[in-house]
């Protein structure tokens, strides 16, 4: 009752503002007064009515410009650690080509103040007791558990232990090669967040750590790249899309050790629940230092 007399008023003055959009015969409203878009005769407006330092990014056919607000707009990065890319690891040499263009983009995002999360494999002891049959046989090395998560993965170039298998804090959960500076150097000067998941997704269920950040920022627009580009990339993208953020798939900061077919349902289904670009539509668009 209470909540109902605070919302009203508030609604109804939000509902005026998507309202003028509405009646404008150029402009096309999707969504409520709490969260929309605005189709325009360029493309898209994700803003949500705030328009101070936009940024508008032409976006290949058929997406159009999109225009963002940076202070609400954010990149993913999403499982680029040792276990899936290091060489010594049996790492995806595709998903290690990703790192310079990564960069690139970590690099334009910070300096036009859009945030860089970075959401990784990340389990503990508590996690294991909770995680499904299912889940402990994917990641089994040799079809038993006694190889799947929290496993000892032993030692490699005679002095790196590689740690229990993508369990929080371990060698091989940390992210690979020039990534892990830029994900430590970034946290430490709060331009970047850590988020720690324990399934393919960053975002699903009821919340995940990442989703409290995101809901505690305002944050609606998702930058996605990283590895899988089919299973974490896309679990995270698709439940992101489900909780009514934005989503983007970035296709050159995006891998996948999977038959191409799998790409190709991705790529496809991208489109539809958002948009897709490449980096070099994105990057000339924001402020480069
Ligand atoms: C149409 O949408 C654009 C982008 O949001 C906005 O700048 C413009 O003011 C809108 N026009 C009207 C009349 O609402
Ligand atoms: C993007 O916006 C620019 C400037 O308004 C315009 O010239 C261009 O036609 C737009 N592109 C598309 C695909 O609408
Ligand atoms: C609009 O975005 C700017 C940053 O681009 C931010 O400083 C400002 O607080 C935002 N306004 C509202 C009403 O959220
Ligand atoms: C590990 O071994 C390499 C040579 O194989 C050596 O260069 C490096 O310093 C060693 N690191 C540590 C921490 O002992
Ligand atoms: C952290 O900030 C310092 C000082 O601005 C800068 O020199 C350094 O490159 C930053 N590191 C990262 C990883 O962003
Ligand atoms: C990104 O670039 C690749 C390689 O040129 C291309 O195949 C793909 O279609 C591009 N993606 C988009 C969304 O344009």
């Amino acid at each position: 009752m209470r909540l109902g007399r605070y919302l009203l008023p508030f609604s109804a003055v939000l509902y005026g503002c998507a309202n003028a959009q509405l009646i404008n015969p150029n402009n096309i409203t999707f969504g409520n007064p709490f969260n929309f878009w605005t189709k325009t005769q360029d493309g898209w407006d994700l803003t949500r009515g705030n328009h101070t330092n936009t940024i508008t990014l032409p976006l290949p056919h058929p997406a159009g410009n999109v225009t963002i607000q940076p202070a609400t707009s954010a990149m993913v990065i999403i499982d680029m650690q040792n276990f899936f890319l290091h060489p010594d690891l049996g790492g995806d040499p595709l998903g290690r080509a990703l790192v310079p263009t990564t960069i690139d983009m970590i690099h334009a995002f910070r300096t036009n103040g859009m945030k860089v999360l970075w959401t990784n494999w990340g389990l503990t002891d508590f996690d294991l007791t909770t995680m499904p049959p299912a889940l402990f046989r994917g990641f089994s090395s040799d079809g038993t558990s006694a190889t799947s998560f929290g496993s000892d993965m032993g030692t490699i170039q005679g002095n790196i232990s590689v740690g229990r298998k993508l369990m929080r804090g371990s060698w091989n959960a940390q992210p690979f090669g020039d990534l892990l500076d830029e994900q430590v150097g970034g946290v430490a000067n709060g331009t970047d967040f850590y988020f720690n998941k324990n399934r393919l997704s960053g975002m699903w269920g009821t919340s995940t750590p990442m989703q409290t950040f995101l809901q505690d920022g305002m944050i609606t627009t998702l930058f996605f790249g990283g590895v899988n580009v089919d299973q974490c990339v896309w679990g995270t993208l698709l439940d992101s899309y489900y909780k009514g953020y934005d989503v983007i798939l970035v296709d050159d900061i995006s891998a996948t050790t999977s038959p191409m077919a799998a790409t190709g349902m991705v790529d496809f289904n991208a489109a539809l629940n958002g948009w897709r670009a490449n980096s070099t539509d994105i990057i000339p668009a924001l402020s480069v230092s």
